[in-house]
């Protein structure tokens, strides 16, 4: 009796791991094709000034936009993600030096990535945010493109990527931005400039950066990655709507909010919202604070 049992029990429970196996096997094979396909869009390009206004503008973006935080301060690329259950990633370097950009990296180029997500080759681009970057005015992407335009040249390169079983289920499930040319409206034309006067159209603009953890809706919930705490609801019926303009720009100056939580950078990057000016975090409270 209890050797029968042992054996049925064996028997189910081996069916279920060759199913589960299975089951991620399509999943896996899935997640390659999708990475693997081609895509094709019309070549676009951007007239790139040159003047040090724009510039110093483009460098600002760089860091407010996070191109900094994943791409490292100078631009040269990192790992961003290496353990055995979520594999390799990798940022690209976006310099000229060794195991950076080719050196006939065009407009165009830069358009292509950062407004549809592909690669030269037309591959998508993992994990790089191009869903937020697609969003930016033209001006804005013209200057982040002339900053990058400029900065020197680093050695560095960087491991091929590897997609490990948690990024795999992950970004199946669509829990995980591993594919941001499938979340674009490749078809939007992009805007030519947007109002740089404070006020909720301004923080709408920015706040883009912000919808990718706190949701798209601002009401938070869903962690942006696996082991995150959930991010927080930033509108009217969040902590935010309790707080002053002055206590949302400096919780998001010094990451600490008016209770004395001290905000953790690897979860909300606050090193991040710290550089973006006055009129930039009045606008982004101004936009949040008329969301119901
Ligand atoms: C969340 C992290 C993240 C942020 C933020 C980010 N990137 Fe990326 N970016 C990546 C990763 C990862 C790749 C490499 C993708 C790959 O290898 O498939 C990449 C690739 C690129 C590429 C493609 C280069 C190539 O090899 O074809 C460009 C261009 C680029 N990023 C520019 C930018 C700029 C400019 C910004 C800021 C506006 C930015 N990125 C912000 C993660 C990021
Ligand atoms: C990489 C994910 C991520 C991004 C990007 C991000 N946040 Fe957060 N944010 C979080 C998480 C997670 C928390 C909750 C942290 C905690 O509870 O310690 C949080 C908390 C906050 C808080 C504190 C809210 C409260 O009720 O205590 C504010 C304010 C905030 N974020 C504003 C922003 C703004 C503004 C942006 C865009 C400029 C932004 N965040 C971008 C993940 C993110």
């Amino acid at each position: 009796m209890l050797r029968k049992l042992a054996k049925w029990t064996g028997i189910v429970l081996g069916t279920l791991v060759l199913l589960l196996l299975a089951g991620y096997f399509l999943i896996a094979r899935s997640i390659a094709q999708r990475i693997d396909k081609t895509y094709s869009f019309t070549n676009e390009t951007l007239t790139i000034p040159n003047d040090s206004a724009t510039v110093s503008r483009g460098e600002h973006l760089a860091v407010i936009k996070g191109c900094t935080d994943c791409h490292g301060t100078n631009l040269s690329g990192k790992i961003m993600i290496e353990d055995d259950a979520l594999g390799r990633l990798s940022s690209s370097n976006l310099t000229k030096g060794k195991g950076g950009l080719p050196a006939d990296y065009s407009t165009t180029d830069w358009v292509r990535a950062l407004r549809h997500g592909v690669s030269r080759a037309g591959k998508p681009l993992l994990f790089m945010p191009s869903h937020e970057t697609t969003m930016l005015s033209e001006q804005d992407m013209a200057a982040v493109i002339a900053y990058c335009h400029r900065i020197p040249s680093v050695d560095h390169e960087l491991p091929a990527n590897k997609i490990g079983p948690v990024v795999n289920v992950m970004a199946y499930l669509d829990k995980m931005p591993l594919l941001s040319v499938e979340k674009i409206d490749h078809n939007r034309s992009m805007v030519a400039k947007v109002d740089t006067v404070e006020g909720v159209a301004m923080g709408k603009y920015l706040a883009v950066s912000c919808s990718g953890c706190h949701q798209p809706t601002f009401k938070g919930g869903e962690p942006a990655a696996p082991g995150f705490p959930p991010s927080a609801d930033l509108t009217r019926t969040g902590n935010v709507g309790k707080w002053t303009q002055a206590q949302f720009i400096a919780t998001l100056r010094t990451g600490k909010t008016p209770s004395g939580h001290q905000l953790n950078n690897e979860y909300m990057p606050w090193k991040m919202t710290a550089q973006y000016d006055q009129k930039e975090l009045a606008s982004l409270y101004q936009y949040f604070r008329s969301l119901k």
